[in-house]
């Protein structure tokens, strides 16, 4: 039997469909509209497309999007004193500064300079730390978003093993934290692990989180498992290029029980969290 097609593009509209009615309500009330404040320093054409599909979506529920567009240069001086600025604005419930940064800014200083109160990104080491100890934080976008969809198909993970491929800060460790703490057996493989294939094997649910397309094949999937695509990779298609996951999608689908495609899978689900996070941000502040 073919997998189930975990669609999430369909779970994201529906997502801030809701996300819109909150901000309605708040609105109706007399509220301020909750604010999203985006840092983009540079010109790399990925993080330009993600930074206006953000700015659209954010207004597109009645949010307020603030955007900085900076030159590559600007220094961590600039980029520092804009988000000291960001921390203290009360309009400001959320501060994203878009990935990678030019390799003159240091990220991490830049990361632990957003008020944790306002990290929607999950990315601050006091969010991380909280997440890691069962806290309330706030979760990176990517990792939320995929267990929205893994719990579309099923609600309780408890006892399963989850096999999550890649140790990225964004993805891979959030992502293991979150399968733990809905009682999953995790297992966290990378670029050194021997046996890949035999360790994806044994994955009631597989995320793949590694940026290499393709990667995942027949001989990682068990029979039935939830198979979780992060990635997104632009290959050529000809004359053209065209959107591939981590996973081969055609090889995978007719072993595994539920699968995300590329596209229309975990990435519709980033930005929606954003919004969701920001939010929560809101509403946490309104008390
Ligand atoms: N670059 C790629 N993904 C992300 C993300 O989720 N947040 C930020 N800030 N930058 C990114």
């Amino acid at each position: 039997m073919p997998a189930t097609l975990i669609d999430g593009k369909a779970v994201a509209a529906s997502l801030r469909a809701k996300l819109a009615m909150r901000v309605a309500a708040h609105v109706a009330a007399g509220k301020r509209a909750p604010g999203l404040a985006v840092m983009l320093v540079g010109e790399d054409p990925a993080s330009q497309v993600y930074v206006a599909s953000k700015a659209k979506q954010t207004t597109e529920i009645g949010m307020v999007s603030i955007e900085h567009k900076l030159p590559v240069e600007t220094s961590q001086a600039d980029l520092l004193a804009r988000i000291a600025k960001l921390n203290a604005d009360p309009s400001v419930d959320g501060i994203l500064v878009q990935l990678p940064l030019p390799p003159h800014i240091d990220a991490d200083a830049i990361i632990e300079a957003i008020d944790p109160a306002k990290d929607v990104d999950g990315f601050h080491p006091v969010n991380v730390g909280r997440l890691a100890t069962g806290g309330k934080a706030f979760v990176p976008c990517t990792p939320r978003g995929s267990m929205r969809l893994i719990r579309t198909v099923r609600a309780d993970l408890s006892g399963l093993h989850a096999v999550v491929v890649g140790r990225s800060n964004i993805v891979g460790k959030p992502m293991a934290q979150l399968l733990l703490a809905a009682n999953c057996t995790v297992t966290i493989a990378h670029s050194r692990t021997t046996d890949l294939p035999g360790i994806c094997r044994q994955a009631d649910i597989l995320v793949a989180a590694v940026g290499r397309p393709l990667m995942l094949n027949a001989a990682h999937v068990k029979p039935g498992a939830i198979v979780i695509d992060v990635g997104i990779n632009r290959v050529p298609a000809g004359e053209k290029t065209k959107l591939v996951g981590d996973v081969d999608f055609e090889a995978v689908r007719g072993i595994a029980g539920a699968i995300t495609p590329v596209p229309g899978g975990v990435g519709p689900m980033t930005i929606a969290c954003l919004l969701e996070n920001t939010l929560d941000s809101y509403e946490l502040k309104l008390g």
